[in-house]
């Protein structure tokens, strides 16, 4: 195995290495959307303040033994009282764009029915701040923090019931803010929404009884969701509004580990399984055949009211991008019941050699190049790429350490010299979002893993920009690349 590893990597050292005594200096174009991006319950705190009511994230955290350390969303980063600061700091760093998410149970704290008007204040102010500061907001609806009373209600995302509830939602939010938003995303990364929330349980609702099940039918729920958001997007606001609508998904990047058809098989299925389970239906109108084929009945179907409801349904390809793995056939063998990890029998290996962030998730920057330039060529999506996350964790053990931010500055560096290699393969990128602006609550990780281009002290929330900061300010106001 090593081997053949060793010789693909060879195969990829023109683009994997980076030389930083290289001048080479990469344009991007003037309008390209640079910025950064957080989301609801990652940074605001304020949770059970203001009339917000608790969402499956509020209560997971309350679980002992889901999040590290018994930490929660409660407090994070206070940017509920501190926006305005917030702002500021993306003023002063020159900030093109930020991506941020609206709590749904914040705006409506029953899940349906009459808005929260403190909350409508809170984003309508947020907003406002952004715009005379002359940052674009990129605003997400749903960044994994349904109402719990929906969950009590009729089991969330498993219910069709939902499909209404997130439609009207949306409508809220397209009335409360389409004036200043011009720039929707549905849903954030629906696998994660699905595997992790009811394959294996590491995220809320915590649910891994029927692994097998649950998370296809949760998808086929957020896809319908997403698609009848859009719609209504379309139908009602889009022509006065003048903003566009899409989704950002997940993936990283799959590379056969050997040069055959049993690894080049799995690449495709875990292609499928986690970008094609969500883009297939939405640029395709149908799952992709290997899931089909898979999982049989397992699967849900559509109907042909709801494939074309689905077909053509994002206005741009939001792509959220971390890492990549070497890919061949699973070995374990099915299991005794079915299972959504298993179902795709994929097994990913990485190569000992490669660097790795504070998660464990590799640092390959030739995988960014080879998605994008995927993506470009399997869906060629209309209204083009927008890179809605990318970053990375780094460890930092003292603030001179953090702010110093190596690591972080050459990931960026060398991620981006890849975007600009896939923008010069054809890749129709429209602009790059960094996670994260700050430092703050990272799921089951709690505050143990630190995504932030700006520090955040916990204790005293004094907020301090990281080298990467001044790089993507750099970039913002027009400079060129040095790699
Ligand atoms: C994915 C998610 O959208 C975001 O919430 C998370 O913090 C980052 N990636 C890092 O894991």
């Amino acid at each position: 195995v090593l081997t053949t590893l060793f010789d693909k990597e060879i195969v990829h050292s023109h683009v994997t290495l980076l030389n930083v005594n290289d001048d080479r200096v990469l344009p991007f174009p003037a309008d390209f959307l640079w910025g950064a991006a957080t989301a609801a319950y990652q940074i605001e705190g304020a949770a059970d303040k203001e009339g917000r009511s608790p969402s499956i994230w509020d209560t997971f955290c309350s679980i002992p033994g889901k999040v590290h350390n018994g930490d929660s969303g409660a407090h994070a980063c206070e940017h509920y009282y501190r926006y305005a600061d917030d702002v500021k700091l993306m003023k002063d760093l020159g900030l093109k764009a930020y991506r941020f998410s609206i709590s749904w149970s914040r705006l409506l704290p029953a899940g349906t029915g009459k808005p929260n008007h403190r909350a409508v204040d809170f984003y309508q102010s947020l907003l406002s701040e952004l715009c005379s500061s002359g940052i674009t907001p990129v605003v997400t609806l749903y960044h994994w923090d349904l109402p719990q009373c929906l969950e009590d209600k009729y089991s969330g995302w498993l219910s069709r019931e939902v499909i209404d509830d997130f439609e009207y939602y949306a409508s809220v939010c397209f009335d409360c803010f389409g004036s200043e938003v011009k720039h929707w995303i549905t849903l954030n990364e629906p696998w994660c929404a699905c595997a992790l929330g009811y394959g294996s349980g590491e995220h809320a609702p915590g649910r891994s009884q029927d692994p097998g099940k649950e998370p296809y039918l949760a998808a086929h729920h957020m896809l319908l969701a997403h698609a009848r958001a859009v719609k209504c997007y379309r139908d009602q606001y889009q022509n006065t509004q003048g903003g566009n609508i899409g989704i950002t998904l997940n993936m990283d990047w799959k590379e056969p580990l050997g040069d055959n058809a049993a690894d080049q098989a799995a690449q495709r299925r875990a292609l499928d399984w986690q970008l094609g389970w969500f883009a297939d239906p939405i640029y395709k109108g149908a799952y992709p055949a290997t899931m089909r084929e898979r999982c049989g009945d397992r699967l849900p179907e559509f109907s042909d009211n709801e494939v074309e409801l689905l077909k053509g349904s994002s206005d741009f390809f939001g792509l959220n991008h971390y890492s990549t793995d070497f890919v061949s056939p699973g070995e374990d063998g099915p299991p005794a019941t079915p299972n959504f990890f298993a179902d795709q029998d994929v097994k990913n290996i990485s190569d000992p050699r490669w660097q790795r962030t504070d998660m464990g998730w590799d640092i390959v920057p030739w995988g960014f190049e080879k998605l994008l330039c995927w993506i470009q060529k399997e869906y060629a999506p209309a209204g083009g790429i927008l890179v809605t996350e990318n970053g990375c964790a780094i460890r930092e053990n003292t603030e001179a350490e953090a702010l110093q931010d190596s690591t972080r500055v050459e990931y960026l560096q060398g991620y981006l010299a890849q975007l600009h290699k896939a923008m010069a393969n054809g890749a129709a990128i429209k602009g790059y979002l960094v996670w994260s602006l700050l430092d703050n609550f990272e799921w089951s990780f709690g505050y143990a893993k630190r995504f932030g281009i700006v520090r955040v002290d916990f204790v005293t929330q004094q907020r301090t920009p990281k080298a990467s900061a001044h790089l993507i300010s750099s970039l913002c106001k027009g400079e060129k690349l040095r790699v």
